[in-house]
């Protein structure tokens, strides 16, 4: 058997599961197998397979079938300009989150020193991503999540910054710490009842801690907004995703607890997605 065959067996057992993206996942899945790229695999489709491996394709493509996402199956996401471990018990780092960076390389000049709070770290893909471009910054980065923060540290020791974050397993709620600069969040944002209209891929394999949030879904919002306000310097900015219809209740909370309103980010759908105040 050789690539070209193998790829199209995936593909077809993916198609007929109505998985839409079945030839792209049948390639990354084999890629991945092979320790390989898919533009490589795509140049050498002739090469033959080794039945171990063919195998081991074969369950992984069992799992896809399924509908678990590739990122968990082959245990790796880019995001920003980088590669991320992930595994199930952390979110898929998705493109909107990708704002936030914008917005902190934004208001941040490359060579100053910040101290940074990320809050519901997950991945760390965003508190990495930013060190990974402003080389003075330091900070933590705060996860409920015992599973989640051992996915961020094994990412920050993968990009060498494990020097330079800390990383600490509790409720946002109850840190108490020094004054920050920076504070960015991607808090869960999905009320309740949404939870189970979310797609499969996502409902049935994400962990529910990283998505959702209360009736509202403003719970962990709420909670941000209140401790930014004891945990950032006086000017110091809050930068954070919301949700769908989340503006208007956020912006409120916001002013009632004695933050400026900078700007509103929208993302590729215009959909407001990303804040950025600054604690008067
Ligand atoms: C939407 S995920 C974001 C993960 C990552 N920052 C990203 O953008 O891909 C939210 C994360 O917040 C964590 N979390 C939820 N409630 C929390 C709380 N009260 N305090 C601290 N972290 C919390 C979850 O465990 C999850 O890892």
């Amino acid at each position: 058997m050789i690539y070209l065959d193998a790829i199209n067996f995936g593909s077809k057992i993916l198609k007929q599961n109505d998985i839409i993206s079945y030839s792209l996942d049948s390639e990354l899945i084999l890629a991945n197998i092979l320790n390989s790229t898919r533009e490589k695999i795509l140049t050498s489709l002739d090469k033959k397979i080794a039945k171990q491996t063919f195998n081991k394709f074969k369950k992984q493509i069992n799992r896809r079938k399924l509908n678990e996402p590739v990122a968990y199956i082959i245990n790796k996401k880019f995001f920003w300009k980088y590669e991320f471990y992930v595994n199930k018990n952390v979110l898929i780092p998705r493109p909107d989150t990708e704002i936030i960076i914008e917005e902190v390389l934004k208001i941040t000049k490359e060579k100053t020193t910040k101290k940074l709070l990320d809050v519901g770290t997950g991945s760390g893909c965003l508190i990495i991503s930013i060190l990974n471009e402003r080389p003075n910054f330091y900070g933590k980065a705060i996860d409920i999540s015992k599973k989640a923060l051992n996915v961020a540290k094994y990412n920050a020791k993968m990009h060498h910054l494990e020097n330079k974050i800390s990383f600490i397993n509790i409720d946002i709620d109850k840190f108490n710490d020094n004054k920050y600069d920076l504070i960015i969040s991607n808090p869960p944002y999905i009320n309740r009842n949404n939870l189970m209209r979310l797609e499969d891929n996502v409902k049935l394999f994400e962990p529910h801690l990283a998505l959702e949030a209360g009736v509202d879904g403003l719970r962990e919002i709420k909670k941000v907004i209140k401790k930014s306000k004891n945990l950032l310097k006086k000017n110091g900015k809050l930068i954070f995703e919301i949700g769908i219809n989340q503006l208007n209740k956020s912006k409120n909370i916001l002013t009632k607890n004695g933050f400026y309103i900078n700007k509103v980010s929208k993302d590729i759908s215009s959909i407001p997605r990303v804040i950025v105040c600054t604690k008067l």
